[in-house]
């Protein structure tokens, strides 16, 4: 099953199917089996880049709903 991520309003971004998630060196991290994971979104989890649960005592506010993004800019290539 293809990954799919959510936006949880409020909350983490939840992650469901077939993932990895590696660290800035590439080196991944042992989910111990799991197929869904919630990543912090507040930034305030103790467990980075984990949700602890911390958000819902913080009061973290944040409601996203889904929507269009413009395409991405041209990357500019070098002159020869
Ligand atoms: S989103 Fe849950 S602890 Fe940050």
């Amino acid at each position: 099953m293809a990954a799919k991520v959510t936006v949880v309003n409020n909350g983490p971004i939840r992650i469901e199917g077939e993932f990895t998630i590696q660290d800035s060196e590439g080196n991944s991290f042992g989910l111990g089996g799991r197929s869904t994971i919630s990543l912090c979104r507040c930034g305030l989890a103790e467990n980075k880049p984990f949700c602890d649960g911390t958000h819902g005592r913080s009061g973290f506010n944040s409601q996203c709903k889904a929507r269009d993004l413009p395409p991405p800019k041209p990357k500019l290539t070098p002159a020869v």
